[in-house]
């Protein structure tokens, strides 16, 4: 017998009772660009009219009642946990300048938070930096760490109710895009810019860290990395398995590892994985562009795609790579572990719930098996600006209509709520009811049966 069938007799898996689900989202994707802010994205967007159309506002929460609307609908589907940032270039969009009134709008929507019984996740950084930091160097700044300090002290002070922080959202993209490959700000395409940036980086957490604990004893502080644990193509080839492991380990973990002495958690966001092959002679210098395929095969290898569907990104669906991440994070740190984001750019919402329903499938295997997984948080509560990809890009539980701002809940969101609020993954009822198509059916079933065994799926026979 194997463990799963050990466990339920009747197909329900059952969360433990203090495990709480959520949604996400970051302040500069959600809050269209009104009101008083400076933000190197903002300069960004305006060099590359491209990516944001004319006529495309965003979700607009800055707007009094429109976060609101939204936060009580992640409410309603019985979601206790909204992850939110704050943007340090709204709050401080001039050098030593505080804008009070952006305070008060942050204040807003945490009391609105709490007011619908949940509970806020802040996030402190979520990539943009204000303008006049870029201007000083943005990461590389020799200030940078000093002035990330002094609004982090003004934040903490302000949000005393805030018991969850996040110091920073995915240094290794912030560096990787912004220093390395080019696709975000500020640019700098240098390896010495991106071993400098990622220094302050650290600095700037372990600083943040200490702040926020002197504040607030209680407050639980870590950081959302990353993780696409990638796995070799060829497991019996020891030297694909060192390469893949040493591309992991400088992707990824080599950031936790300098900050896991400061933290209480660990921030666990998962999109994807691919297999690596290594070949010494496809050596190419060339990145490509969405994040998730970027710095990884680099400088040897190459990515295979496992046989999965896809999403509109042509990012693999694999749950089981969620899984391994969970046992590695969980073998290399014993921290808690928070699903910091998770989800899907689906358009047509043709694979979210597959996608949910695997992905909690594999957070429920890991429960299981001892691993102390604290709570899932999908991203993204609303449609969104998927940074250099414009709006084109749609992760939302909410659908939003960038250009009149309407909103529908999309049907996964539904396959979420059950989820949510009895605390279990009735198996059969939710592939019956929201999986689409037979063949989709099947293959959940037959994704969810190997989750269950613990299996971790085999790179595609070439
Ligand atoms: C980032 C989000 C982004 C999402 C989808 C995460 O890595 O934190 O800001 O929208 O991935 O690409």
């Amino acid at each position: 017998m194997d463990d799963y069938e050990q466990m339920d007799d009747n197909e329900i898996l059952v969360f433990p009772t203090n495990f709480k689900f959520g949604s996400s989202v970051a302040a500069f994707q959600v809050e269209g660009n009104s009101g008083e802010r400076k933000a190197d994205w903002d300069i960004f967007l305006k060099n590359n009219p491209h990516i944001v159309k004319q006529d495309e506002k965003g979700p607009q929460w800055w707007k009094e009642g429109v976060a609101e609307k939204d936060l009580t609908t992640m409410a309603d589907l019985g979601l206790k946990i909204q992850r939110i940032s704050i943007e340090w270039a709204r709050i401080e969009p001039e050098k030593g300048f505080i804008n009070h009134d952006a305070i008060k709008r942050y204040r807003q929507i945490v009391k609105k938070i709490f007011s619908l019984g949940m509970s806020p996740l802040v996030t402190l950084n979520h990539y943009v930096l204000p303008e006049w930091v870029a201007k000083e160097g943005s990461w590389e700044s020799p200030n940078i760490v000093k002035y990330y300090h002094r609004y982090v002290e003004l934040i903490v002070a302000e949000f005393p109710e805030v018991t969850h922080w996040l110091t920073l959202n995915e240094p290794n993209v912030s560096i990787i895009m912004g220093y390395v490959t080019n696709y975000f700000p500020p640019q700098r395409n240098s390896l010495f810019a991106a071993i400098r940036a990622s220094k302050n980086m650290i600095d700037a957490h372990k600083r943040a860290y200490h702040t926020i604990k002197n504040a607030n004893p209680n407050a639980k502080v870590g950081v959302a990395y990353d993780f696409r644990w990638d796995r070799a193509a060829n497991p019996s080839d020891p030297i694909e398995r060192l390469y893949t492991s040493m591309v992991n380990y400088f992707g990824e973990l080599w950031y936790v590892d300098a900050m896991i002495g400061t933290s209480d958690f660990i921030g666990c966001n998962f999109y994807t994985g691919y297999f690596i092959n290594f070949n010494p002679m496809k050596f190419k210098l060339k990145f490509p562009s969405d994040k998730h395929r970027m710095a990884k095969t680099l400088i040897f290898g190459e990515e295979e795609q496992p046989d999965a569907y896809q999403s509109d990104f042509g990012w693999p669906i694999v749950p089981d790579f969620l899984l391994n991440t969970l046992h590695i994070l969980h073998h290399s740190y014993k921290l808690p572990i928070l699903i910091t984001e998770n989800g899907i750019a689906d358009r047509h919402d043709k694979h979210r719930a597959f996608f949910i329903l695997t992905h909690l499938v594999a957070v429920w295997r890991a429960l299981r098996e001892g691993i102390p997984v604290r709570h899932y948080i999908h991203w993204s509560t609303v449609d969104n600006l998927e940074w250099a990809e414009g709006y084109t890009k749609k992760f939302g539980l909410i659908e939003v209509d960038q250009i009149t701002g309407a909103r529908k809940l999309r049907k996964s969101a539904h396959l979420y709520e059950e989820i949510a609020k009895s605390g279990k993954i009735d198996i059969d009822h939710l592939i019956e009811k929201y999986i689409e198509g037979d063949e989709q059916k099947e293959k959940a079933n037959e994704v969810i049966r190997k989750l269950l065994r613990g299996e971790l799926s085999r790179r595609i026979k070439r």
